[in-house]
């Protein structure tokens, strides 16, 4: 079956404690795959989170690969800026893009791994012509904007969609990534449905042992890929 081997694990720091971020990072990166940095606008979602020179700066001093996650509108002229300042991937939003090829396009001149993330009520088919210009997709499982809400397991249509149109790319390399009330009772259920790349914000932060609980959803997903 063509599917990655191991669950990637991306904190997000979105419920971290963002007066102490540079430790609050260290807490987690022994052991994830990637930082989930979320930007928000307060236009594309109703919340702000970090403009481009704050993001610039944690995405500096982290020491593991940048998931930056951008729920912002205008992606087209703000996504390649996000891959100058050195994220390993930069995620935008299908439903903002105005020229989705071009920005994945400049995205990628500037240095960058692409995603694209789709909303719940946004369909699976209006993102397949991109399918195999992307390095991942995104299937989004709380309405993006804030931390800490409950998972939409009506989602798991899509994701096991996702995963099955994924498959039948060329080059199937493509992550499938979840984000949105993944902890230890829901991550095995979207590993199930085909995710292999997991975001948990609340999950991992509120843990007594962040470091530990990263380590847990890595095995519990990894249990569903057999
Ligand atoms: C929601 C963000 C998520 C969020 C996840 O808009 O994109 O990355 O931080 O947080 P939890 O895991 O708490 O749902
Ligand atoms: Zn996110």
């Amino acid at each position: 079956m063509k599917r990655v081997l191991k669950a990637h694990i991306n904190p997000s720091i979105l419920n971290a404690n963002f007066d102490d971020l540079e430790n609050e990072i260290l807490k987690i990166s022994q052991v994830s795959d990637s930082l989930h940095l979320d930007i928000m606008d307060n236009l594309f979602v109703p919340n702000f989170t970090f403009d481009l020179q704050k993001a610039t700066q944690i995405i500096t001093y982290t020491p593991i690969p940048v998931d930056s996650h951008l729920m912002i509108e205008n992606p087209d002229l703000l996504a390649p800026k996000y891959a100058e300042a050195g994220s390993d991937s930069v995620t935008f939003h299908l439903e903002a893009a105005k020229d989705v090829r071009a920005t994945i396009k400049d995205i990628r001149s500037n240095g960058s791994k692409v995603g694209i993330a789709i909303k719940p009520k946004t369909d699976l088919d209006s993102v397949a012509p991109y399918l195999s210009e992307i390095d991942m997709l995104l299937v989004m499982t709380v309405e993006p904007g804030f931390g800490g809400q409950s998972f939409m397991s009506d989602q798991m249509s899509k994701v096991e969609a996702a995963r099955v149109a994924i498959n039948s790319l060329s080059s199937p390399e493509i992550l499938l990534q979840v984000d949105g009330g993944i902890s230890d009772a829901t991550i095995g259920i979207a590993a199930k449905a085909g995710a292999d790349c997991f975001v948990a914000g609340s999950a991992v932060y509120k843990a007594e042992d962040p470091a530990m609980m990263v380590t847990k959803l890595r095995s519990l997903a990894n249990a569903e890929f057999i």
